[in-house]
């Protein structure tokens, strides 16, 4: 009868130390990790020298020096993408796509929405990141008097010369008339790379484009929580306590 309850009771120590790790692991291949794309690094670490509007991510990074050099030119040799498509674009404007450049480009914090992809120039890309309100409201914003001729600046140009031109049947407008809203902006531009949140600034519930590293990386918190939410971690934790009622009462039966 005791070696029956012995054998008993180590199954169940056996099935709840199983059951932690495994969540672990799931959420720790989530973070610090850098998407396989066009010029990231394999995996992020320092980097002292990233370039201005680059460098918030110079304590741990998934981009080089030189990409971070990169992400502040016209045409650069990233993309070759040309943000002057419609005549110039504002530097109020212009430094949002900088910015947004240098957070695809830099950030190790970006685990939770990266999804494999069958495309030539990258085999995974970022999909519905959580950006917080206020970096996107003001990206719109900073926008408004520049000039486009697509709602999505993924696909449909025409890529003869080497950078990207107006197909010939898409007219210049300014900003708001392809993007009317933030959202429309920051979700369309880049095929949902982006899913606005409606959460702000601080909240530690979204990804900030913009952010004093002097504070640290607020984005760290962000990938944790959401690294959770995905793993399922969450969801075991507030069944926790339930969990370990069921295990007092089985081992009241066993012993009685
Ligand atoms: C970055 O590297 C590329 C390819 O090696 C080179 O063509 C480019 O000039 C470099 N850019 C800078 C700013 O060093
Ligand atoms: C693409 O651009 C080239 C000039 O760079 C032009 O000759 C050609 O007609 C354009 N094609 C389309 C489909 O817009
Ligand atoms: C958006 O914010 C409101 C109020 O702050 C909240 O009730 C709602 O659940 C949020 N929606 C999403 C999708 O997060």
């Amino acid at each position: 009868m005791a070696h029956w309850i012995t054998t008993r009771l180590l199954l169940l120590l056996v099935f709840v130390s199983e059951a932690q790790p495994s969540t672990l692991h799931l959420r720790t291949e989530l973070l610090n990790v850098c998407m396989d794309a066009k010029h990231h690094k394999e995996r992020p670490g320092p980097e002292d020298r990233l370039h201005q509007q680059c460098s918030p991510w110079r304590r741990n990074a998934c981009c080089t020096v030189n990409t971070s050099k990169e992400a502040h030119k016209d045409m650069s040799y990233l993309y070759g993408f040309n943000w002057d498509h419609c005549g110039k674009m504002e530097p109020a404007c212009k430094r949002h796509f900088i910015q947004d450049t240098c957070l695809y480009e830099c950030s190790p914090n970006l685990g939770p929405w990266i999804t494999k992809v069958d495309q030539s120039w990258r085999k995974e890309r970022v999909l519905n990141v959580p950006l917080c309100k206020e970096d996107c409201e003001t990206w719109w914003e900073d926008c408004r008097s520049s000039f486009t001729c697509k709602g999505n600046w993924h696909k449909g140009w025409n890529w003869t010369s080497g950078h990207n031109q107006c197909p010939v049947q898409a007219a210049c407008h300014t900003f708001p008339f392809y993007f009317p809203t933030p959202a429309d902006l920051c979700n369309e531009i880049w095929s949902h790379s982006y899913k606005v949140s409606n959460y702000s600034r601080g909240s530690g519930r979204c990804i900030q484009m913009w952010f004093d590293p002097a504070q640290g990386n607020p984005n760290e918190e962000v990938a944790r929580f959401y690294a959770e939410v995905v793993s399922g971690a969450g969801f075991r934790r507030a069944w926790a306590p339930l969990l370990s009622l069921a295990l007092t009462l089985t081992l009241l039966w066993l012993l009685c």
